[in-house]
């Protein structure tokens, strides 16, 4: 931390954040909370919470959450030490200037000497394509259609045939071997030495969103492989939360935008007046790149490839879009294998209609997995109605749900009233509405019930946050060992030793986690709701029912480790004690 813990701490706590807030969204008090239109996504009835008693945000809909310096730095984009900064001055407490530790600035240092180098690689690989030993690659652009223009805009390249001229030209800047490795630009091998990572090849630049070259993506020239070759992740390049193509998609004032698989295809969709469109870097989409995103739109829409694997890939990221809170939507490719041959094909033109008929993304995971069943037989029917009704659980609110239910038992003649009761059904014996269920896989499942235990812990800790007295009656069965997952494991610590003392605020607990997306998590630790839950008796059942599954799990959990951690044999031995008093013992809530 920049500034020292116990000022940040008096600067937080002097700026009560309804205050703050109120002078961006407009809120208002509903019950102990109070409520507003979220400002980190489109929405049209208030799901964003800001809470005086716990002096933090949860949004409900997208899950953006903090405390009042996150809220700063996510709506104002500050940093953390200018969020602090902004709030010391709102209350008039003075602040020391900035020493910036050594190792943040060595770090600072490294990043920007990598920046260089990378800018320098990509000069150079613009000039080579423009070289005589670069026609190879310009011939191989143009074949690919690629307008004058639109090479120039993408900053394309080429690698020499020759195995290390890049390398003696960087060498010759004045940058050292060590530096050009962690650059990802050169390997090192016994016999020869220092080479380049990139050779033969056409050179596809990364830009961060502020235009800067952080990494690379090279293709052979026809067949080949690997067909692309890509930067490794250094300091300076995060696969997971950059995009290709959204330094120019940020600025494109569409009101979505288009998410491909490939450069090419980004590049084909930009030459055709779709500025709109980015990539994820030849991985799977994140949910990091999702939070990225949603800086800039509240709509994506998905256009992979439309085999079989792009299809998996999309099903993957509109489960990912929607735990974001983005609306995404699949767009129809179909015959054609991607945008860059549809547009080949068909023209920008048919391309538009494409976008205007994109498909809802819950609609398209309902259609792929129709065409899991068999649907003529009987029992394979039931089967996919049961899916399908319980993936219809995951929408909470009562008017989005309905009006699925009714475009799904229209589409697929399923009576409307029995889709609904098999609905309520699952709602039911769920208890809380359930997150949303992957494809299936071995791997998947196991995804799936990580979640729930993940949620389960949450759902606790929440519980202990809004209702203290309770961990009087848990503490005799309950450990911060017991959450499995690290974070909450941490959180968890620091809210025992709180909770025994009475003195505990969650709002300070956030402070400590720097990064953007361990606050919403923290945010989300003490905001998980539960539905549906009207009487005493229910809660009280549970309440009961939560903490032997959060036990249940973490004496799961170190048993799986026994093998190869001592400690681990004395959780289990500990637990199964715990956890049989546990089950014997009432617990009462207060009213
Ligand atoms: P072309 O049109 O054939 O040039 O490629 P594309 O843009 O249609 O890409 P494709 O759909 O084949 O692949 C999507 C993305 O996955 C590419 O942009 C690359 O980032 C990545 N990718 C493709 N092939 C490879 C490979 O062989 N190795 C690695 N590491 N990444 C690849
Ligand atoms: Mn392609």
């Amino acid at each position: 931390m920049f500034y020292p813990e116990e000022l940040v701490e008096e600067v937080r706590s002097k700026n009560d954040i309804v205050d703050v807030i109120s002078g961006y969204v407009k809120i208002q008090k509903k019950g102990a909370s109070y409520f507003g239109l979220c400002p980190f996504h489109g929405e049209k009835s208030p799901s964003f919470s800001v809470s005086r008693t716990k002096q933090m945000y949860y949004c409900f809909g997208c899950g953006a959450g903090g405390n009042v310096f996150s809220f700063l730095m996510n709506y104002e984009n500050f940093t953390f030490p200018e969020a602090v900064k902004e709030l010391a001055e709102r209350v008039g407490v003075d602040l020391p200037e900035l020493e910036y530790s050594k190792a943040a600035k060595e770090e600072a240092d490294k990043k920007g000497i990598l920046l260089e180098i990378n800018k320098e690689a990509a000069k150079y690989f613009y000039y080579q394509l423009r070289q005589p030993q670069g026609r190879l690659g310009y011939e191989y652009l143009l074949k690919r259609e690629l307008q004058e223009d639109t090479i120039k805009k993408f900053g394309l390249g080429y690698a020499n045939k020759t195995s290390n001229d890049l390398v003696l030209y960087l060498k010759k800047k004045g940058y050292k071997d060590q530096q050009l490795v962690e650059a990802g630009l050169a390997s090192a091998d016994e016999k020869s030495g220092l080479h380049d990572k990139f050779w033969n090849r056409v050179i596809f630049p990364i830009m961060d969103i502020n235009h800067r070259a952080i990494g690379f993506g090279g293709r052979v020239m026809g067949e080949g492989n690997p067909k692309y070759l890509n930067s490794p992740e250094t300091l300076i390049f995060d696969k997971s939360r950059n995009l290709y193509g959204l330094n120019f998609a940020r600025t494109a004032r569409t009101n979505n935008i288009i998410l491909c698989e490939g450069y090419m295809d980004v590049i084909a969709l930009h030459q055709a007046g779709f500025h709109q469109a980015a990539a994820s870097l030849g991985t799977a989409f994140t949910a990091g790149q999702a939070n990225l995103l949603r800086r800039y739109t509240q709509n994506v829409l998905l256009a992979y490839d439309s085999d079989e694997a792009g299809t998996k890939a999309a099903l993957r990221a509109l489960g990912i879009l929607r735990e974001s809170g983005l609306t995404g939507k699949v767009i129809d490719l179909k015959p054609y294998k991607d945008p860059d041959e549809l547009i080949k094909n068909l023209g920008a033109e048919e391309f538009e209609r494409r976008i205007a008929s994109a498909e809802n993304g819950f609609l398209f995971e309902i259609r792929i997995l129709k065409e899991q069943y068999n649907t003529s037989d009987p029992e394979e029917k039931t089967k996919f109605h049961r899916e399908t009704a319980k993936r219809l659980c995951q929408f909470t609110e009562e008017v989005e749900r309905e009006n699925y239910i009714e475009a799904i038992a229209s589409t697929y003649h399923i009576g409307y009233d029995n889709l609904r009761k098999l609905i309520q059904s699952y709602a039911m014996k769920a208890g809380t509405v359930k997150p949303l269920e992957r494809p299936k896989s071995g791997i998947q499942s196991k995804i799936g019930k990580e979640e729930s235990s993940r949620k389960n812990q949450r759902l606790l800790i929440t519980w202990l946050v809004e209702e203290p007295y309770l961990y009087q009656k848990v503490k005799a069965f309950l450990t911060p060992d017991d959450f499995t997952h690290e974070l909450y494991r941490e959180v968890a610590e620091r809210l025992f030793v709180g909770l025994e003392q009475e003195d505990f605020s969650p709002a300070n607990l956030v402070t400590l986690f720097m990064e953007e997306e361990k606050q919403r998590q923290v945010a989300e630790l003490f905001n998980t709701k539960l539905n549906m839950l009207e009487t005493k008796q229910e809660r009280e059942k549970a309440f009961h029912d939560i903490l032997v599954k959060v036990k249940e799990n973490s004496l799961e959990y170190y048993s799986d480790r026994m093998g190869s951690d001592m400690s681990a044999i004395n959780q289990v031995i500990l637990g199964k004690v715990a956890l049989e008093n546990l089950k014997k013992t009432h617990i009462s809530l207060k009213e």
